[in-house]
């Protein structure tokens, strides 16, 4: 069976009842039943296969099956893999250096899923609201920005502009405001001094990898410190390397006050995620003030500490920036032909499809049967993030399949 082939098998038929009688509907996936991964390419029940451009969400940056990430991994499988936090282990120490030296701060405090993260930078806001800055006990706030996406905790939705993603689930937890994304004067007017922080995304993924205005972040770093306000910036999708930078704050040279890691950080083998920041921050975290049984395990440290020592070499961001010179080169001309807009950053690229023409989900059904995943946001909108050790010819294929699919109307 090739790519083309748009017949579902009765095994990828069979996968698929039994998932959606079984496990809940909170995601609408496409009709493919993955068995293999290797690179930037994945295989189905079938023998099908896909060039990978979704990639975890970018979880998946050095590829399926790494071989450094797997090796490191199966080593430390076989020798330990949780200990809770209540002794030490014998890679946490190792990971958190590593790290540091990665950020430039002084302390990491790792969890495991993004959301975590994201949810222990709230945590660490707070509380250096109140023991640090003054700000008067429970009246903390944090500005976050429209079109925001960091999570699907109660609290993290309680900050989300998307209908779908808070529909049914109030109440929310209080103690956030929303500024337009990208305007500086917006999140000024926001600021008072109850806040403690500013959350936000240097690029927003699931926004359909929306870029604020150039300047935007070094002016939020400028208001932050006049402010006395934490720039805490969620790096968990934009950052390790898929924006062709160690982290995108690197392109406006803007170092927050706490970086939210996640996703690539476990190099898409396993949850690792953490916050990083100094000690004049993070020292506001005593024992039993936060905590999570999986957090820093020696397995997500040993891997954790393999990922870094790929990101400083370098290299996964380079082919990030080469990536993305091709996807600008293949893409650009599609505007006005299909295209209403393009937006890349690095091996990043989010494009904006003429409504009249199809929806994203329909475009990524035709890449699917062209042998190329994507995934679909906001309506007419897709997104692409291949791993980053796809090949020229693998980027090339991709051009060639949106150009035609556009084309065929
Ligand atoms: C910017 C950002 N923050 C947080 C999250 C949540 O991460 P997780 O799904 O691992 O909880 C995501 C996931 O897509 C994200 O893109």
């Amino acid at each position: 069976m090739t790519a083309t082939d748009l017949t579902t098998s009765t095994a990828t038929a069979a996968h698929i009842e039994t998932t959606e009688r079984y496990a809940a509907h909170n995601y609408h996936p496409l009709p493919v039943v993955l068995a293999e991964g290797d690179g930037a390419w994945v295989i189905d029940v079938d023998g099908r296969r896909f060039l990978d451009c979704l990639a975890g969400y970018s979880a998946l940056n050095f590829g399926h099956s790494n071989e450094r990430l797997v090796a490191v991994a199966r080593e430390q499988l076989g020798r330990l893999t949780l200990t809770s936090r209540a002794f030490y282990n014998d890679q946490l120490g190792d990971f958190a250096e590593a790290l540091c030296r990665l950020t430039g701060k002084d302390m990491i405090l790792p969890m495991n899923s993004g959301a975590e993260a994201v949810e222990t930078a709230i945590k660490v806001s707070r509380k250096w609201g109140y023991e640090v800055k003054g700000v008067p006990a429970g009246q903390a706030s944090i500005v976050t920005m429209e079109g925001n996406f960091h999570g699907r905790t109660t609290t993290i939705v309680s900050f989300s502009d998307d209908e779908v993603a808070t529909s049914g689930y109030a109440p929310f937890t209080s103690g956030f405001r929303r500024a337009a994304y990208g305007d500086i004067d917006a999140v000024a007017a926001a600021i008072d001094d109850t806040t403690v922080a500013v959350l936000f995304e240097p690029i927003q993924g699931e926004g359909g990898v929306v870029m604020p205005p150039e300047g935007f972040l070094r002016d939020l770093r400028a208001l932050c410190t006049e402010r006395n306000v934490l720039m805490v910036a969620d790096e968990i999708q934009s950052g390790l390397a898929r924006s062709g930078k160690t982290f995108a704050c690197d392109h406006e040279d803007v170092v927050p006050d706490i970086y939210i890691m996640g996703k690539a950080l476990g190099g898409g083998i396993y949850p690792v995620s953490a916050i990083a920041a100094d000690h004049a921050i993070m020292d506001v975290i005593t024992p039993g003030s936060h905590g999570s049984t999986f957090g820093g395990n020696p397995l997500a440290a040993a891997i954790g500490t393999e990922v870094v020592a790929m990101l400083e070499e370098g290299t996964f961001q380079a082919r990030a920036v080469e990536i993305g010179a091709l996807i600008e080169a293949g893409f650009r001309p599609l505007v006005g032909q299909g295209l209403l807009g393009v937006r890349v950053r690095g091996a990043w690229a989010g494009i904006d499809i003429d409504p009249a023409l199809m929806t994203g989900r329909q475009m990524s059904e035709r890449l699917m049967d062209r042998g190329i995943l994507a995934k679909d946001t906001h309506g007419s909108t897709v997104r692409f993030a291949p791993p980053l050790v796809a090949s020229d010819d693998d980027i090339a294929g991709l051009v060639t399949a949106v150009t035609e699919i556009l084309a065929a109307g």
